[in-house]
């Protein structure tokens, strides 16, 4: 939808009335009425960069989801302020581990005689106490783009890796980028005693999944790729690898919001494509690519937004820069010192990934 003409000329003015010392950062499932306004836009890897290489920016306005500003709050300067324009955009996926689940997780993996053998590698898509957790065992944050490379720089450290939230991505990387098979998978419930799992089990397994998922990208299913392969001959599959294992198995490439960007910009001209991610972005490339004649489709007959991106809307982001240009911090993202010091352990050791 059209956005109103006079917020975005409001946010236009305070945007220029705060000139250097904010920097804008939108990923690739915000609004299109927000993502005009980023200076940058990425997916979770890009924008964890580009905050950090941002020192002089006095805030850093995050248009994204809550564990995405934490990430740039630990990776920024300490006179950097890191804002969130609504409080509210959290990721359900992200709060399927906290901190005290994990805790007791390592307690069912040290009881079982396996801690000291396990890595732990978790996806960006988590709070900083879980980053904390991670750098504190010496393991590694990764993102949809990195996740071959962390796993195998987890492979090196020890023999086996605690693999957290997503439960989706550690699976498909092992599965279809390491070789592993399923069997050598298991699934850690935390809502179950030891997991769900028996020693034994644990023991065997190479890979231990936190069961944490998507709830956006699980709404794809084989069948949606089944039947969009029927209705547009020729189409080419592209999802990302927070979908479910067989989506993944069945589609033609896979990959984290910015892979899917550059592989349509260099897609050839007359060439169709559905696509299994967030709908904001898939809507937008369906736009943008529709003058160089590339048929984008969305994988899924349903509407998929992200709810928690979508809270960053255009009044919110108004009302952030707004106050900020009257010299009042709203909405700061602030992770505490002993926790940053670990996550940004963990966060440092991806960015150091080959
Ligand atoms: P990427 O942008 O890193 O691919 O991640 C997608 C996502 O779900 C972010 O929440
Ligand atoms: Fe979280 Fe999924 Fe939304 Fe990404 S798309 S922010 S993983 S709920």
């Amino acid at each position: 939808s059209p956005s109103d003409p006079d917020l975005v000329e409001r946010a236009r003015a305070a945007k220029e009335k705060l000139g250097d010392k904010v920097f804008v950062l939108g990923h690739h499932y915000q609004r299109d009425e927000v993502i005009q306004f980023a200076d940058v836009t990425g997916d979770s890897f890009k924008l964890a960069r580009d905050a950090a290489a941002r020192p002089d920016a006095e805030y850093i306005v995050f248009c994204g989801v809550h564990f995405m500003a934490e990430s740039a709050d630990i990776l920024t300067t300490d006179d950097q302020k890191v804002v969130l324009p609504d409080l509210a955009a959290g990721c359900s996926m992200a709060d399927m581990a906290t901190a005290e689940q994990v805790a007791e997780c390592w307690d069912v993996l040290t009881e079982a005689g396996i801690a000291e053998q396990v890595v732990p590698v978790s996806y960006m898509n988590s709070s900083a106490d879980i980053k904390a957790f991670t750098g504190k065992h010496g393991g590694t944050i990764c993102t949809s783009s990195n996740a071959k490379r962390a796993l195998e720089w987890a492979f090196e450290q020890g023999e086996k890796i605690l693999f957290l939230p997503d439960q989706h991505l550690g699976r498909n990387t092992a599965v279809r980028d390491m070789g592993l098979s399923l069997d050598d998978c298991v699934v850690y419930n935390p809502h179950k005693p030891n997991g769900g799992l028996t020693a034994e089990q644990l023991r065997d397994a190479k890979m231990i999944l936190w069961r944490g998922h998507c709830s956006v990208h699980g709404r794809f299913s084989l069948e949606s790729v089944e039947d969009v392969r029927a209705r547009i001959p020729g189409v080419n599959v592209l999802v990302h690898p927070e979908c479910k294992h067989e989506v993944v198995a069945a589609a033609d490439y896979v990959g984290s919001t910015e892979h899917i960007i550059q592989t349509l910009e260099a897609a050839p001209a007359g060439s169709k494509w559905a696509i299994g991610t967030e709908l904001n972005l898939v809507r937008r490339l369906a736009n943008r690519f529709a003058a160089e004649d590339k048929e984008i489709v969305f994988l899924d007959k349903t509407v998929c937004f992200c709810s928690t991106m979508n809270r960053i809307d255009l009044p919110h982001l108004v009302w952030t820069l707004e106050s900020l240009a009257e010299g009042k911090l709203v909405n700061q993202i602030e992770v505490d010192r002993e926790t940053e010091q670990f996550a940004k352990l963990a966060l440092e050791r991806m960015l150091a990934l080959p």
